[in-house]
C-alpha cells in the first residue's frame, strides 16, 4: 500500500549526522495518513472523523494520556502487511533522518489482547526489515517488549509465546505505564530472556523514581537504560552509570510532550553529558511527539544551543550504545568521523 511518503529530500539541506535509532516504538510511528487508510482496509472505525482531527488530539498531559491514545489506535493493525507497511513507513522516514542502524521496540501484548497472534506482528515487522538494508541502507534489530502495567505471568506467557520467534529478536525491554510497576515485578521473565542469550533493556526513571533505575540493573540486569533522566536526583546513580558507561536512550521531544520536562530548554541532557554519561538521543513515539531522530538531534542543538562536536559525540554514542557486532560498529563509528554535512 502507499503510506504516508517520507519528506522529500533537499539536495540543499545539510546532510543529517549518521545516527543509530535506539528507542523507538514501532507502534509510535504510525502517523494519522496511515492509520486511516489502514482503518479503511480493515474495515475499522476510528473515533475520529479527519487525520486533522485526530492530529489534534496530540497533546497530553502525562505518560498515561499519551498510553491511551497509543494503545486506542493500535486498533487499525490487523494483518502482516499492516505490520509490514507500518516498519517500512518508519524506514523510509529514518533515512531521511540519517538512521542507518535502528533497533526497534514492539508491545506484543497490546497486539495479542486483540486476538492477533505474535506471529502474525514478528513475521509482519521482520517483513520489512529483513529489506531494509537493500532498499534503505538501514541495518535493524527488533526488540520485544513487555507492558510493566500487565501481570508478571502475562509477561511470561508471551516470552512463551515468542520463543519460535527469538531468532528475529536481540533484546527484551520493559514499557508502558511507570510509577507502581517496578522492574522487579519482571524479575522472573528477563532471567529467561537472558539464559536464551538476549540481551536486556528498560524504561526507567521517565516518570519513575530514580530506585526503578537501580532495580533495572540490580535485578533485572540490563544492558541499557531506556529514558532514565531521573537518574541525575541521584548521585550515587550517576557515579554507577557513568562508571559503568551504561547506556541511556534519552527522548527529547518526548520529555518535553510527555511533560517530564517543562521545557526544552532545562533538559538535562548537558548536565548528563557533563557528568560523563553514555547518552543517545532517540525519538521515541515520533508520530505523536513531533519529529524523527534527526528532528530530536536539531530540536537539542537549537534549544540548549550544542555544539557540532557534542552533537558528533552524541552521534558516536549512538552507535556505541547499540547491539552491533564490533566490525559493523567500527564501520558506522568512521563514517560519523567521515561526515561532513
Ligand atoms: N514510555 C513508556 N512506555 C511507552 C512509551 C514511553 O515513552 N512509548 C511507548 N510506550
Ligand atoms: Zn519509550
Amino acid at each position: 500500500m502507499a503510506s504516508s511518503p517520507a519528506p522529500p529530500s533537499d539536495v540543499s539541506a545539510p546532510r543529517p549526522l549518521p545516527k543509530a535509532e535506539l528507542h523507538l516504538h514501532i507502534e509510535g510511528t504510525l502517523e494519522p495518513e496511515l492509520a486511516f487508510a489502514l482503518a479503511e482496509r480493515n474495515g475499522v472505525k476510528l473515533p475520529y472523523a479527519t487525520e486533522d482531527e485526530l492530529r489534534r488530539a496530540y497533546s497530553f498531559a502525562d505518560l498515561q494520556s499519551f498510553l491511551n491514545l497509543y494503545y486506542a489506535l493500535m486498533a487499525v493493525l490487523r494483518t502482516e502487511d499492516d505490520f509490514a507497511d507500518l516498519a517500512d513507513a518508519y524506514l523510509a522516514r529514518a533515512k531521511e533522518q540519517g538512521v542507518r542502524h535502528a533497533e526497534i521496540f514492539f508491545d506484543p501484548q497490546a497486539h495479542t489482547a486483540r486476538g492477533i497472534s505474535i506471529g502474525t506482528v514478528v513475521n509482519g515487522l521482520a517483513r520489512a526489515l529483513d529489506r531494509a538494508q537493500e532498499n534503505y541502507g538501514i541495518s535493524t534489530r527488533l526488540i520485544m517488549c513487555f507492558l510493566r502495567d500487565e501481570s508478571a505471568e502475562s509477561a511470561l506467557t508471551t516470552f512463551e509465546a515468542a520463543r519460535p520467534h527469538l531468532h528475529r529478536i536481540t533484546a527484551v525491554g520493559l514499557d508502558s505505564a511507570e510509577v507502581g510497576h517496578p522492574p522487579e515485578k519482571f524479575k522472573e521473565v528477563f532471567a529467561l530472556a537472558r539464559e536464551a542469550g538476549l540481551k536486556c533493556v528498560a524504561h526507567a526513571g521517565e516518570e519513575g523514581p530514580a530506585a526503578y533505575i537501580w532495580e533495572a540493573l540490580d535485578i533485572l540486569g540490563v544492558d541499557r537504560i531506556d529514558h532514565g533522566v531521573r537518574c541525575m536526583e541521584d548521585e550515587r546513580l550517576v557515579a554507577r552509570l557513568a562508571a559503568e558507561q551504561v547506556p541511556l536512550t534519552v527522548c527529547p521531544l518526548s520529555n518535553v510532550r510527555l511533560r517530564v520536562i517543562d521545557d526544552l530548554a532545562d533538559h538535562p541532557l548537558p548536565a548528563m553529558l557533563d557528568a560523563g554519561l553514555l547518552v543517545t538521543v532517540n525519538s521515541d513515539d515520533p508520530a505523536y511527539f513531533g519529529g524523527y531522530a534527526d528532528d530530536n538531534f536539531t530540536a537539542v542543538r537549537d534549544a540548549l544551543g550544542l555544539d557540532e562536536a557534542t552533537l558528533r559525540t552524541l552521534a558516536r554514542n549512538s552507535f556505541r550504545a547499540s547491539f552491533l557486532d564490533e566490525a559493523t560498529r567500527e564501520k558506522y563509528l568512521k563514517e560519523v568521523d567521515a561526515h561532513q554535512a
